[in-house]
């Protein structure tokens, strides 16, 4: 398959590409670099021996997609990573958030099945799922759109549309993967997260508190009702991610599909620290703060779904991701500005 991926100099785009690549695939990256590097997708090539090609520019823009089909398509599919994703930030830039978020999808789709497109793969997220009754969730569990932030709330509506759009396209296949909490970088250490700024999320700040480059580990929170106190989540190893949108490309089926992407074994905060603290050798300060707004205490999947139908499951444990992500950060201080 020849694949456009829009968003594919980001952190899970950059590892799908290698997953593609090395699956066989051709791969050509369409990113606007707002919040990403052409560094990343260099190393891709590096990575898999080859030279991938980069468009720079606004997936949100007909134009912009069209002229990344003259010039690099046929495209069998298109996978689509492009969009705004600061939880915070969404709550302050609403509109950035629907505009960008809906707006790649609009053009993507406008643009991907007026040339013929066979498959559209989208990055959703777990955060969708809203009754903690329901854990561990499955495809079917409840889903809302009245959830406590824009970036999450644009992922929900993203589906809306897509189901829509894939109900008058019966030949097109459309999935939906909701990602749970990625983790990790590619073990050669060239790819990984490279977040601007102090990091929201909790993996990359422990990477940069055992660099040395951040202090301490904020917990957010000691007092949930979880077997340590603190918050559990299904982190996912990036390069398992990167294979599930391989996985879900060679099996996609007509129609709309969702599918979770997780490992369904929930990881505490403090579990998480200890595994850091295991793969670098380092002892990592924390201390515990308050509880961040908009938390859940736990949230992890049930991954059988795709295990069945796209014959994939993830086989990296936490102490994997934290060796990788290690590996990532130490060679890496300062993300892809220390290349
Ligand atoms: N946490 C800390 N300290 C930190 C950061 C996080 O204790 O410095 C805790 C959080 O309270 C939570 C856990 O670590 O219990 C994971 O937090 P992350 O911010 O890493 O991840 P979230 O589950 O909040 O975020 C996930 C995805 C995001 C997505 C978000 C949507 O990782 O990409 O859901 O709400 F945007």
């Amino acid at each position: 398959m020849r694949v456009l991926l829009a968003g594919g100099a980001g952190y899970i785009g950059a590892h799908t590409a290698v997953a593609l690549i090395e699956a066989g695939h051709e791969a050509v990256v369409l990113d606007d670099l707002s919040n990403s590097s052409a560094v990343a997708v260099e190393r891709v090539g590096r990575i898999t021996g080859t030279t991938v090609p980069l468009v720079i520019g606004d997936a949100a823009e007909d134009a912009v997609v069209a002229a990344a089909f003259d010039d690099h398509g046929p495209f069998d599919a298109i996978v689509h990573l492009a969009a705004f994703k600061a939880v915070g930030e969404s709550t302050q830039k609403p509109l950035e958030y629907y505009a960008n978020n809906l707006g790649t999808t609009y053009a993507l789709l406008r643009v991907g099945i007026a040339r013929g497109i066979r498959s559209f793969l989208f990055s959703s997220t777990g955060t969708v799922y809203s009754d903690p009754a329901d854990l561990p969730f499955t495809e079917t569990s409840t889903t809302s759109i009245d959830l406590s932030n824009a970036y999450s709330k644009s992922k929900r509506m993203n589906e809306v549309v897509l189901e829509d759009v894939a109900r008058v396209n019966p030949a097109l296949s459309v999935t939906s993967l909701r990602y749970f909490n990625p983790v990790g970088a590619h073990p050669s250490g060239l790819i990984g997260e490279d977040p601007t700024g102090i990091p929201n999320n909790l993996m990359p700040y422990v990477a940069r508190v055992a660099v040395g480059s951040l202090e301490r580990v904020g917990i957010f929170g000691d007092d949930y009702d979880t077997p340590d106190g603190t918050g559990q989540r299904d982190y996912i190893h990036v390069v398992d991610l990167a294979a599930g949108h391989v996985a879900a490309l060679e099996n996609a089926q007509p129609g709309y599909d969702v599918f979770n992407l997780g490992t369904g074994s929930p990881v505490s905060v403090l579990e998480l620290i200890a595994a850091f603290e295991r793969a670098s050798g380092r002892e990592l300060p924390r201390e515990v703060l308050p509880r961040r707004a908009g938390d859940v205490a736990a949230t992890y999947c049930d991954p059988a779904k795709a295990q069945a139908e796209l014959h994939w499951q993830a086989t990296r444990t936490i102490d994997d991701a934290c060796r990788d992500s290690w590996n990532w950060q130490s060679q890496n201080p300062a993300g892809y500005a220390s290349a």
